[in-house]
C-alpha cells in the first residue's frame, strides 16, 4: 500500500513542479499600463509619430550601465516648432460640442499650444473645465468684447484676437525665439491634419485655400511660378489680402518683430480684418502658398446651424441640471 502512494506521488511531482514554475511565470509579467499612452499622431510631423522623450542619454542613477555593443544612438531629432493656435469663443448653445470637435483635432497635432480666448468677463466653468480634460497644452484667456461692438455687420472676436497675441508676446518677451507658428482657428471651422504639416514649416507668413467660404465652394490665393498673383474669390475681390483667417498662419518670428501688428476696431469693417492684419506684416509677393500651391482645400468655414430650442422651458423642470 505505502509503496503504492509512493509512487504516485513521485508521478505528479514533475508535474506539480511544473504547473507551478509556469503559474510563476506568468505572474512575473508586467501588468499592463493603466494610463493609456500618449496618442502618436501619424501626422506628427515626419517624426513618424515617435513621441522624443524629454531627456535622452543623460545616465543617472538609476539608468543601466552603458553597453557598449548596442548600436549607436540616433541622433536627437531637430526641434518641431511650436504651433499656437489662437481660438476665439463665447458662450452660446453650441459652444461645448464646438470645442470638443476642434479640441478632438487639435490633441492629435504634436507640439501644438492651443490658446483658448473665452469673449467673457470672466473665465467660465464649462470652458475651464472643458480645457483641463482636453489633452494637449493649453493657455486659457479671457476678454469681453464692448458691448457697442456686438452689432451684426461688425468684425467679431478682435478683443479676443490680440489677447492672444499679447500672450505671444508677453511669453516670448526675453530671448530668441524658439521656432513657432501661430494660426487663428476659429472654433467653428473645420481642419485636416495636413493642415498643421503644412503650416509648420511657415517661414513668415504662408497662405493655402479655404473652403466653403466667400460664397463660393472655395478661395484661394492664384500661384504662378511659387509667388502669390492674385485671388480667386467670389466676394470683395478688391481686397488686398481676399483670404479668411482660417487661410493664413504668420511665423512667432514676425509676430515678436513687429510687436505692434494687432487687429483695428477702427476703420475695420467684417470680411477686412485679415487684410487689415496682414498688410501690417507683410507683402503679397512675400507670401508663401501651401497646399500644393494653393491647390488642395485642408479647411473648410463651416457655420454650424442655430439650434432649435423652441421647446426649452423657461425654468428648470429636469430633476438635475444638465452642462451641455
Ligand atoms: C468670418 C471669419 O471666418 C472670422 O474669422 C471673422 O472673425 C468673422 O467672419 C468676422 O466677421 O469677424 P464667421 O463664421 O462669420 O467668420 O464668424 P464666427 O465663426 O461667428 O466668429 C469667429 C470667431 O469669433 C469664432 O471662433 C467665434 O467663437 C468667435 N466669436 C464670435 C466671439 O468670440 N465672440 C462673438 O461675439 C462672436
Ligand atoms: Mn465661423
Amino acid at each position: 500500500m505505502k509503496s503504492v502512494l509512493f509512487s504516485r506521488f513521485f508521478i505528479l511531482l514533475p508535474w506539480i513542479l511544473i504547473v507551478i514554475i509556469m503559474l510563476d511565470v506568468d505572474t512575473r509579467r508586467p501588468a499592463p499600463p493603466l494610463t493609456p499612452r500618449p496618442y502618436s499622431s501619424p501626422y506628427a510631423g515626419g517624426r513618424g509619430g515617435a513621441r522624443t522623450p524629454l531627456r535622452r542619454g543623460t545616465p543617472g542613477r538609476n539608468t543601466e550601465p552603458r553597453n557598449e555593443s548596442r548600436p549607436p544612438q540616433p541622433p536627437p531629432e531637430p526641434l518641431l516648432p511650436t504651433i499656437y493656435a489662437i481660438t476665439p469663443t463665447y458662450s452660446r448653445p453650441v459652444q461645448k460640442a464646438e470645442l470638443t470637435r476642434l479640441a478632438n483635432t487639435l490633441r492629435q497635432v504634436a507640439q501644438l499650444h492651443w490658446i483658448l480666448v473665452e469673449d467673457a468677463a470672466a473665465r467660465s466653468e464649462l470652458v475651464s473645465r472643458l480645457l483641463a480634460r482636453a489633452g494637449l497644452p493649453s493657455t486659457h484667456l479671457h476678454v469681453p468684447t464692448p458691448r457697442r461692438y456686438k452689432r451684426p455687420g461688425l468684425p467679431r472676436a478682435t478683443e479676443q484676437r490680440n489677447a492672444g497675441l499679447a500672450w505671444l508676446r508677453q511669453r516670448h518677451r526675453h530671448g530668441r525665439a524658439q521656432p513657432g507658428v501661430l494660426f487663428f482657428a476659429d472654433d467653428d471651422n473645420t481642419y485636416s491634419l495636413e493642415l498643421f504639416q503644412e503650416m509648420r514649416t511657415t517661414r513668415k507668413v504662408s497662405v493655402w485655400p479655404v473652403g466653403l467660404v466667400g460664397g463660393r465652394r472655395y478661395e484661394r490665393p492664384l500661384v504662378e511660378n511659387g509667388k502669390v498673383v492674385g485671388w480667386y474669390t467670389g466676394w470683395r475681390a478688391d481686397r488686398p489680402f481676399a483670404i479668411d483667417m482660417a487661410g493664413f498662419a504668420v511665423s512667432l518670428q514676425v509676430i515678436l518683430s513687429n510687436p505692434k501688428a494687432v487687429f483695428k476696431r477702427r476703420g475695420s469693417q467684417p470680411g477686412m480684418q485679415e487684410s487689415d492684419f496682414l498688410k501690417q506684416i507683410t507683402t503679397v509677393e512675400e507670401l508663401e502658398p501651401k497646399a500644393n500651391n494653393c491647390t488642395k482645400v485642408l479647411v473648410w468655414h463651416t457655420r454650424t446651424e442655430k439650434v432649435n430650442l423652441a421647446n426649452e422651458p423657461k425654468y428648470r423642470l429636469d430633476t438635475v441640471n444638465i452642462e451641455v
